[in-house]
């Protein structure tokens, strides 16, 4: 039997080919910008484990920075609050005058619905002890031990949404992987008139060093214990699946990965799973700065190293993609992919 000479490379001769063949696309308007804000400083810090990041006051600064990442086709931001007093339970989060809140009703004034506002919910940047769920003591028969108390945290995370769809938020992500936080959110927003405002979920977390920088931006880092009772083990990929499910069922409307470079696996099964929800990959903080990190050196060109990363999380099926390289990004696609 003779075989025809095959010559996959005819589809790959010239840019102007490839482009019309190419299967995967990607746009400013895919990509969520993270942003962080502080209370009680009244001018832009750099975050120095995120070179190009700031933690930003609430205020024109702000307000600049954002517009321009919708000039450039960047039309949704993810708030992160730094807030000036921290305590046990995280109730700080919830005040109506909070940092996010604030942002939240500043940003609106001055974008009106051009703009999607997530906020983050979770109390570990509020919290004296930077964990995701309100830790105590328990009796385990002769001993005493530490643990996470669950459904005393949804009350606490509940609120805090109520008080960012109260601001003005469109979609509320909470980020703590406590068990039943969507149903938790979907009802207390329902219950206070917020039916409109939807739920990303950080459904699928794992429990990564890649958040390294994250939490010197925010001070988040648990004081004591880790958080690997609560975010995923780093080992498993099906029971992405199952976390997927449960906030799917709980009433999620869009899902997440995260991180997303080491997790391009669970990104594609999550995404064969559930193909008819919109999947959000978080190209978090540490990803962020490896890259910077190895550019600053001279050693990767970043452009097309961090279009490429881009490129790969989309390929591997998700639909919008976390990152702080949302600006650069945007600048870049306005040449064109570097494929
Ligand atoms: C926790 C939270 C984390 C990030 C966002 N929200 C991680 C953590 O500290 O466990 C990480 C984001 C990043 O690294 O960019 N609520």
């Amino acid at each position: 039997m003779s075989f025809p000479f095959l010559r996959p490379r005819r589809l790959r001769a010239t840019k102007a080919i490839r482009d019309l063949v190419a299967e995967t696309s990607l746009s400013p308007s895919d990509f969520i910008l993270p942003v962080f804000v502080r209370e009680d400083i009244d001018k832009p810090e750099p975050i120095e484990a995120m070179p190009g990041q700031y933690r930003f006051p609430v205020g024109d600064e702000l307000v600049k920075y954002v517009r321009e990442a919708l000039e450039l086709g960047v039309k949704a931001v993810l708030l992160f609050g730094y807030p000036k007093e921290r305590d046990e339970k995280g109730l700080v989060a919830a005040r109506r005058d909070g940092v996010v809140q604030r942002a939240v009703r500043l940003l609106r004034r001055e974008f009106g619905e051009e703009l999607v506002i997530f906020t983050d919910v979770c109390i570990c940047n509020y919290t004296t002890h930077g964990h995701c769920g309100i830790p105590k003591r328990r009796k385990k028969g002769p001993i005493e031990v530490t643990v996470i108390d669950n459904d005393e945290t949804l009350k606490v995370i509940s609120e805090i949404a109520v008080s960012h769809a109260e601001a003005g938020a469109d979609f509320v992500a909470p980020s703590g992987m406590m068990d039943g936080m969507v149903k938790a959110i979907r009802e207390a927003l329902d219950e206070a008139g917020y039916s409109d405002v939807g739920i990303m979920s950080y459904a699928v977390k794992y429990a990564s060093g890649f958040y390294g920088p994250f939490r010197e931006a925010l001070e988040s880092a648990p004081r004591f214990g880790d958080r690997r009772s609560y975010q995923m083990d780093p080992r498993n990929a099906l029971e992405a699946i199952k976390e997927a499910r449960l906030d799917v069922e709980e009433g999620a409307d869009i899902l997440m990965v995260k991180p997303a470079l080491a997790y391009l696996d669970v990104i594609s099964l999550v995404k064969d799973a559930f193909p008819e929800y919109p999947l959000a990959a978080y190209n978090v903080s540490g990803e962020y700065s490896m890259v910077k990190a190895a550019a600053e050196k001279g050693w990767i060109d970043e452009r097309l190293v961090t279009l490429e990363i881009l490129t790969a999380i989309k390929r591997a099926g998700a639909d919008i993609i976390i990152t702080y390289h949302a600006i650069e990004a945007a600048k870049w696609l306005r040449e064109g992919l570097p494929f």
